[in-house]
């Protein structure tokens, strides 16, 4: 069994500090705590200097309307997204400054200057106009990491629909769960996507989900898989669905912006809650431009000439705000890559590095634990000197993941900052600025300045280690859970009046440095995704043979926590391997492979209080093979005695 320290025992002893050279200050976006100061003296006042380095339509008449927990940005304000993310660098200059670099995973590779994204965006802006789509109407993405998949984000914003893009990797169930509770009228998908050299049949899936949409009419088809062939036929159904190329070829490359309102809906992104059902976060317009512009250009150091590379996939808050939003509305170069890290080798990224120069890395802690164990021979073959900064998010960062970060890709040169959000917060709120502080491995450091976060425990008192909230509004934050408010005030502002609850764990220690633990709620995060324990329990109990099962998240040395479920079969059933397998495939089947569960336990029992809650903590002990917690308040603590011994033969 394994017996790591985990991640708290490591940071509790964690004490080096390490800082940017004088030589990236002296260049630096931020190169003081000025603008703290600046923050703190009138918090609003910091972000509307940073709104009005944006192009406005109208200009606001009031920063902020706050009835807690219901805030508005920028009210009276008139803004177009894609207005900021394209139109107004041609006026700025950047008329043949290269805005997007894709590489394909079979090494294709195309680039997109300003000029041509403004035309391919507004070509498929008139496309979906002409298709019916309006402004306000909800628009479903389910693409691969390919250009069409910003550029088909950036149309909606030009039109004025709301999109919501949803993972290539989830199932047909999964986007149709989320497309019904839209009522979107439109879905833009492709043939499909490659990964590891196979091809995800994404328009298979997405004919599947549209048996149970009622409310698409329009379905538009990238052909990324090469004219369909009979395996992935992408049957066009007539009238319905309309191929990507053919709609733009006719179209008009001059689409003017539909002028919004700062408040008006920018996208709906969907993300996993404490129960079984996905949560629909709600963006807003001017809000959330104005701070991922702000977080994108301070915590990234971004200068003119970087080429900025985010591993993650747009089907994530991440690539929403750090691949789309944020990069391109600050005039950046954007590298965008559709395929696996391992694939045709485990050098895949740093060739890619090399090749395109890149400057700025972000990705996740998982990531940087596997390129670990590959080994940094991998990353030598490679010359990785056009590298300035790193980034990680997601998910906390053990010390040692961290220092090989620092030693191995960063060559010691590169500052790194740990960025703390979430989906609700829609851009990054803790981070360090690189050339303002210190660093420390595992440690996020302070909130971005006109961010007030705090440490409180359940009673709304400050500590040195408790619960994160965040005091005031912010910008970007979620502005509601599409169509639930009810459910928006229960999650997030029920534990403390008017203050918001993340769901995190964090400490601060004696020279300011916050360190976030990770979740408190049934959330689990494997590989730096967020899945419910809900959501898998549901799926597990939707298997014929499954009459109870109960989800908790084990320590995993690279995705940071694996799925460990519990299941209690129906009479008749009988355990075996096979059965277990299928019943792993069948959460897959239900929600997409990341829900997989790692390891499935068959056994006659679940530890339960006597009121009959399952004690996942208790499951978690037993997973984890630690001693077991306290089991007082169960119902039959031979329960879990039993599963204990049964967990540790089958392990074995
Ligand atoms: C976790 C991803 C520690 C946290 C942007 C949060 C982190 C959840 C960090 C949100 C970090 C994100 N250090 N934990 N730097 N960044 N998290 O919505 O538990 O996919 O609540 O957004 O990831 O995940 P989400």
């Amino acid at each position: 069994m394994n017996a790591k320290p985990n991640n708290l025992d490591a940071l509790l002893d964690e004490k080096r500090q390490f800082g940017a050279s004088a030589e990236f200050r002296k260049k630096a976006v931020v190169r003081d705590r000025g603008i703290y100061d600046k923050a703190k003296d009138d918090r609003l006042n910091f972000w509307e200097s940073w709104a009005e380095t944006l192009k406005w339509n109208e200009k606001w008449h009031t920063v902020l309307e706050w009835t807690p927990p219901y805030a508005k940005w920028f009210l009276g304000g008139r803004i177009n997204v894609s207005e900021n993310c394209l139109d107004r660098h041609l006026d700025e200059g950047r008329c043949d400054k290269t805005a997007l670099i894709w590489e394909g995973e079979n090494g294709e590779s195309r680039h997109y200057s300003y000029q041509d994204l403004l035309e391919e965006v507004s070509r498929l802006a008139n496309s979906l106009k002409s298709l019916g789509v309006k402004k306000g109407d909800r628009v479903a993405i389910y693409l691969p990491m390919i250009p069409e998949a910003a550029i088909a984000m950036l149309a909606c914003a030009r039109i004025g629909a709301v999109h919501s893009v949803v993972f290539g990797g989830f199932s047909p169930q999964s986007l149709a769960d989320r497309i019904n509770d839209l009522r979107a009228t439109c879905l833009i998908t492709a043939d499909g996507g490659y990964r590891r050299g196979g091809v995800v049949p994404l328009k298979i899936n997405a004919d599947k989900a549209l048996e149970s949409c009622v409310t698409i009419e329009k379905v538009v088809v990238v052909a990324r898989a090469g004219q369909p062939t009979k395996e992935f036929s992408a049957e066009m159904q007539n009238g319905r669905d309309h191929w990507y190329h053919e709609l733009i070829r006719g179209a008009e490359s001059n689409c003017s912006p539909e002028v919004m309102d700062s408040e008006d809906l920018l996208f709906v992104l969907y993300t996993s809650g404490t129960t079984g059902k996905p949560k629909g976060i709600v963006h807003t317009t001017g809000g959330y431009l104005t701070q991922v512009v702000a977080t994108t250009k301070c915590v990234f150091d971004l200068q003119e000439d970087d080429v900025y590379w985010c591993t993650a996939d747009v089907g994530w808050i991440t690539g929403h705000s750090y691949i789309v939003y944020g990069p391109l509305a600050n005039g950046a170069t954007v590298l965008m890559y559709e395929g696996a890290p391992d694939w045709p080798d485990k050098g895949r990224f740093w060739e890619i590095c090399q090749k395109y120069n890149v400057s700025i890395f972000y990705t996740a802690p998982t990531a940087i634990r596997a390129f670990m164990k590959w080994g940094k021979e991998w990353v030598q073959k490679y010359d990785l000197s056009s590298l300035r900064l790193l980034g990680t998010v997601g998910e906390p960062i053990n010390p040692e993941a961290w220092v090989w970060y620092h030693e191995v890709i960063g060559e010691e040169r590169c500052p790194i900052v740990d960025t703390w959000w979430q989906t609700e917060t829609g851009a990054i709120m803790i981070s360090t600025l690189p050339a303002v502080s210190q660093t420390r491995p595992g440690s996020a450091g302070e909130a971005f300045p006109g961010i007030c976060t705090t440490l409180l425990d359940e009673d709304g008192e400050s500590v040195k280690a408790g619960f994160l909230a965040i005091t005031e509004p912010w910008p970007s934050m979620l502005r509601t859970i599409y169509g639930d408010d009810e459910r928006y005030e229960d999650t997030y502002w029920s534990k403390w009046n008017g203050i918001y609850f993340p769901g995190d764990g964090a400490k601060i220690d004696e020279d300011g440095f916050l360190s976030i633990l990770g979740r408190v709620d049934d959330v689990l995060n494997t590989a730096g995704h967020r899945i419910g324990t809900m959501e898998v329990e549901s799926a597990l109990v939707d298997h014929p043979s499954v009459a109870e099962a109960a989800v908790v998240g084990k320590f995993h040395e690279v995705k940071g926590e694996a799925i460990a479920a519990f299941v209690i079969l129906k009479e008749k059933w009988d355990a075996s391997d096979e059965l277990v397998m299928d019943i792993r495939n069948h959460v897959a089947e239900k929600i997409g492979a990341i829900a997989r569960p790692d390891s499935i336990v068959i056994t006659a029992d679940l530890p339960k209080t006597r009121s009959g809650k399952i004690m996942r903590r208790l499951l978690k002990d037993v997973a984890e093979g630690k001693a077991l917690g306290d089991t007082t308040t169960l119902a039959d603590p031979s329960v879990v005695q039993g599963l204990k011994k049964q967990y540790l033969s089958e392990q074995q």
